[in-house]
């Protein structure tokens, strides 16, 4: 009887980490000795969230810069746009040392870690965006996502006061699944770094000036469970030219 419950406390123990807590093991302080060493201790485990306990939430920080304004369609009441993304999210309990294993991060490819499902609620088209195969990792245990995404996204359209009129448009980032037991947003940059950023790298045909962008979380309840959100208003001014 107490064999059997040692032997359950043992198994509870392993089961209990994600990674076993202690510091990745290099072979060689190289590129290959820390791949194959993420390769034993993560990577066979990309269908789990990276967490000891389910019960902690991943926090995905998110920030972008709105580097291009596309075009509006009037009659379909759409938006698209054209970010530059940044997830960063943690994958709890894996450290290395950047001296024994050789560098401070490494580049995978996305499909062998785990990834969270962020969408943006407004996308009203099927994405055509590149495809970015790789995501980084680094020493301390954050895996960095960033991405090209073009967005046609739904926004309520007022062309009235032609030529002067002012647009707010809603970016909400969310995960399409999970709950905020299991994922939560987080902002990675304020509000007026992503538009200063912005406004600096900005193409348009002179048509659009990006006037403002502020940044909320929200809650919402749909069956049940409540979904953690970060919602971004882009206030647009249109400009004949
Ligand atoms: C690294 O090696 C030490 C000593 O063998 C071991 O205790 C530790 O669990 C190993 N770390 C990982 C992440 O496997
Ligand atoms: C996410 O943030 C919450 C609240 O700040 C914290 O309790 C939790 O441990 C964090 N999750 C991870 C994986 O660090
Ligand atoms: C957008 O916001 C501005 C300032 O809050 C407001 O004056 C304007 O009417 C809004 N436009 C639309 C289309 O909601
Ligand atoms: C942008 O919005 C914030 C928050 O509503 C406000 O404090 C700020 O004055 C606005 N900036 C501009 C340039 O409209
Ligand atoms: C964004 O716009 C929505 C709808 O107009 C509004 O309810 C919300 O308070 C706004 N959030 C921010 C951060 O401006």
């Amino acid at each position: 009887m107490e064999l059997k419950k040692g032997i359950w406390l043992i198994y509870f123990h392993l089961m209990l980490f994600y990674v076993n807590g202690s510091a990745l093991n290099c072979t060689w302080p190289n590129a290959e000795s820390l791949y194959d060493a993420l390769d034993e201790t993560i990577f066979s485990k990309n269908h789990l969230r990276p967490v000891n306990l389910l019960e902690t939430p991943t926090n995905v920080s998110i920030s972008f810069i709105l580097a291009g304004i596309l075009g509006v369609n009037e009659k379909a009441q759409t938006f698209t746009t054209f970010l530059w993304i940044r997830l960063v999210w943690i994958i709890e309990g894996l450290t290395w040392d950047e001296k024994e294993c050789g560098s401070e991060k490494l580049s995978v490819k996305r499909e062998n870690l785990w990834i969270p499902d962020i969408f943006i609620l407004e996308f009203m088209d099927e994405d055509q965006s590149p495809i970015t195969p790789y995501v980084y990792i680094d020493s301390k245990g954050h895996v960095t996502d960033e991405k090209p995404l073009k967005v046609v996204s739904s926004c309520k359209l007022g062309i009235l006061r032609f030529p002067f009129d002012v647009q707010n448009c809603s970016l909400t980032f969310g995960s399409i699944i999970h709950y905020d037991s299991a994922i939560r947003m987080v902002l990675g940059l304020s509000a007026e770094r992503i538009l200063s950023q912005s406004r600096e790298v900005l193409q348009t045909e002179g048509e659009w000036e990006l006037l403002n962008i502020t940044a909320a979380e929200s809650l919402y309840s749909l069956d049940g469970g409540v979904y953690h959100d970060i919602v971004f208003n882009d206030t647009f001014i249109f400009i004949q030219t």
